[in-house]
C-alpha cells in the first residue's frame, strides 16, 4: 500500500517538472550550449557518475551534476532531450535502456573496445574513436622497436637493447630528465687549457683502465633515475676517484651528487639541470660529503624536499672546513667533508687526454647525446645514421657530462682498428656494459674530446692519518 502511494507520488513529481520544463527552455541556453560530452576526446565513459552520486532527477535540475573529466555530466532527465551532457551511466542507471548515440568500438588483439577506452603503446596514448578507429598521440618514444632492430641487424660497431627503465618515456622526457648538463658558458669554454709536456712520453699503452691500475679507488657507476643532475652525478663521481688515488686509498669517499643537488643552488637547478663549472666551485669553496652519508633520494622526494639543503660546511681554520650537520639518515655517523682544488681544462688532444687519465686519474667530459645513445648496450658507440629517414621529432640531442676511466682499441673483421675511450654513465649498472660505455676516440664523437676536465682533491698529510685509524 505505502509503496503504490510512494510510486504515484513520484509520478505526480516527474509529470509536474515534465510540465515546467517547457516554460523555462528559454533560461537553458547555458546548458544546452555546453559542450557535447559524447562527441570525441572522452578517455573513461565507462565509469559510475549517475550510481555513485547515488541516482539521478526527475525532469530538470541544474544541480543534479557529477564531475566528469575536466567538466561535469547531468543525470536529471532533461539531459535525455539533447542527449549532449548526459552522464555516460544516465541511460544504463537512470532509464534502464541503452544509450541512443551509435555504440562503437574499436578492436584490438582480439578484444572489441567500447569508443572512449584508451591503452599505452610506448609512450603514446592511444583512445578508441567515434568512428570506430584508435586514434593514437604521435611522440617519438625513447625507445622504438625498428631502431633497435635497424642499428643491431647493421653494423655499426654496437648492439642496441630494450631498457625497461626508458620504456614508456618520450624521446623528449629522456632528453629532459636523463641528462642535466648544461652546456658551459662562452667564458668557460675558452678556458685556457693546460701545457702538457708529451716529449718522451708518447708511450702510452693500447689499452689502459683506472679500474686496473687503481683497485678499490675507481667508484662504481650510479643511477640519477629521471632526476636531471648529471652535473653533479659526474662531478661528483670524478672528484671521488681522485681523492681516492691522491690518498693512495687512506679515503676511498663515494661524494654524494645529492649534497650538491641540494645545497649547490647558487644558479644550478638541482634535478632541473646545472653547471660542472658551479659543481666544482662548491667542492673546492664548500665541500661535500659522502653518499653514505647523504644518500641519493631524489625519487621519493617532490622537488621542495630535494632542494632542501640538509647540510652547510664551515671553516675550521687552514682551509678546512666541516659539516654544519649530522647526515640525513639515521645510520651514518661520518660527516667528514671532502674539497677539491680548482680544476683544470685538458686539451681535447686526445693523447694528452690520455696521459691524464694514466698519470692522475679518470677525468670528466662532457657530451651530447642523441637519440640512439640511450639503447646502446655494447660495442664501440658511434652516433648513427638509422633515423636520418624520419621527421626530425626523431633526431634530438642534448648536452650531458660522464666521467672516462680509460681507453683500447679493438680490431673488426676486416683488420681495421677502432679506437676507444671507456665512460662511466649515471644511468645504473644494468646500462650499457656495467653502466660503463665504449666511444669511438680520436673523432670528438659527440664533441666528448671538445671539453675536459681534471682536478685535484684537497688531501693534507694530516687527512691520511685520522683517514687511516677509520678505514674498516
Ligand atoms: C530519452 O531516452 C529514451 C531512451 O533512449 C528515449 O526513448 C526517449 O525518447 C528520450 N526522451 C527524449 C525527450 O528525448
Ligand atoms: C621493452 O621492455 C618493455 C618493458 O620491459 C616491454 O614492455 C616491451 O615490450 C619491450 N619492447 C621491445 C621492443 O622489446
Ligand atoms: C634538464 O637540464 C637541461 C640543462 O640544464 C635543461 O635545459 C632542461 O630544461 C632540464 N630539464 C628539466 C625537465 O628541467
Amino acid at each position: 500500500m505505502l509503496k503504490l502511494l510512494m510510486l504515484a507520488a513520484i509520478a505526480a513529481l516527474l509529470l509536474l517538472s515534465e510540465g515546467g520544463m517547457s516554460a523555462r527552455t528559454q533560461s537553458r541556453t547555458k546548458r544546452e550550449l555546453a559542450r557535447p560530452l559524447h562527441r570525441g576526446g572522452i578517455r573513461d565513459p565507462f565509469g559510475s557518475y549517475c550510481q555513485r552520486r547515488g541516482g539521478c532527477c526527475p525532469g530538470r535540475n541544474d544541480q543534479c551534476t557529477v564531475p566528469y573529466l575536466d567538466t561535469i555530466c547531468y543525470c536529471d532527465l532533461f539531459c535525455n532531450r539533447t542527449v549532449s551532457d548526459c552522464c555516460p551511466d544516465f541511460w544504463s542507471h537512470c532509464l534502464g535502456t541503452n544509450p541512443p548515440y551509435p555504440p562503437s568500438s574499436c578492436e584490438r588483439n582480439g578484444h572489441r573496445f567500447h569508443s572512449g577506452a584508451t591503452y599505452k603503446e610506448n609512450c603514446n596514448l592511444c583512445t578508441c574513436g567515434q568512428n570506430g578507429r584508435w586514434e593514437c598521440e604521435d611522440h617519438a618514444c625513447l625507445i622504438e622497436d625498428d631502431m633497435i632492430k635497424e642499428i643491431n641487424r647493421r653494423s655499426y660497431g654496437w648492439r642496441a637493447s630494450n631498457y625497461s627503465q626508458f620504456w614508456g618515456m618520450t624521446l623528449d622526457e629522456g632528453l629532459r630528465y636523463r641528462l642535466g648538463t648544461k652546456r658551459p658558458s662562452r667564458t668557460i669554454m675558452n678556458m685556457n687549457e693546460i701545457q702538457m709536456n708529451m716529449n718522451g712520453n708518447n708511450n702510452l699503452p693500447s689499452y689502459f683502465n683506472a679500474v686496473d691500475k687503481w683497485p678499490g679507488k675507481i667508484h662504481e657507476p650510479l643511477d640519477q633515475g629521471n632526476c636531471n643532475a648529471s652535473w653533479a652525478f659526474s662531478t661528483a663521481a670524478v672528484a671521488s676517484d681522485r681523492i681516492s688515488i691522491q690518498s693512495m686509498g687512506h679515503m676511498t669517499p663515494q661524494l654524494s651528487p645529492q649534497n650538491l643537488i641540494s645545497c649547490d643552488t647558487r644558479n644550478q637547478d638541482g634535478c632541473a639541470g646545472g653547471r660542472i663549472d658551479g659543481a666544482w666551485w662548491y667542492l673546492r669553496r664548500r665541500g661535500v660529503v659522502t653518499e653514505e652519508c647523504y644518500p641519493f633520494s631524489a625519487a621519493q622526494q617532490t622537488p621542495a624536499e630535494v632542494a632542501r639543503c640538509m647540510m652547510q660546511t664551515r671553516a675550521v681554520g687552514r682551509g678546512k672546513r666541516q659539516a654544519t650537520a649530522h647526515c640525513p639518515n639515521s645510520h651514518s655517523y661520518h660527516n667528514d667533508v671532502y674539497q677539491s682544488t680548482p680544476p683544470y681544462r685538458l686539451s681535447s688532444n686526445e693523447k694528452e687526454i690520455m696521459k691524464e687519465i694514466m698519470d692522475n686519474g679518470p677525468v670528466q667530459a662532457i657530451m651530447e647525446v642523441h637519440e640512439d645513445f640511450f639503447v646502446y648496450k655494447s660495442g664501440i658507440y658511434r652516433h648513427t645514421d638509422v633515423n636520418y629517414h624520419k621527421p626530425s621529432q626523431y633526431r634530438k640531442h642534448a648536452t650531458h657530462s660522464v666521467r672516462i676511466t680509460g681507453w683500447g682499441e679493438e680490431r673488426d673483421y676486416n683488420g681495421r682498428t677502432h679506437k676507444y675511450w671507456i665512460g662511466a654513465n649515471s644511468w645504473g649498472k644494468n646500462w650499457g656494459e656495467d653502466g660503463y660505455f665504449r666511444i669511438a676516440r680520436g673523432v670528438n664523437e659527440c664533441e666528448i674530446e671538445a671539453f675536459v676536465i681534471g682536478v685535484w682533491g684537497r688531501v693534507t698529510m694530516e687527512d691520511m692519518h685520522n683517514h687511516h685509524g677509520r678505514r674498516k
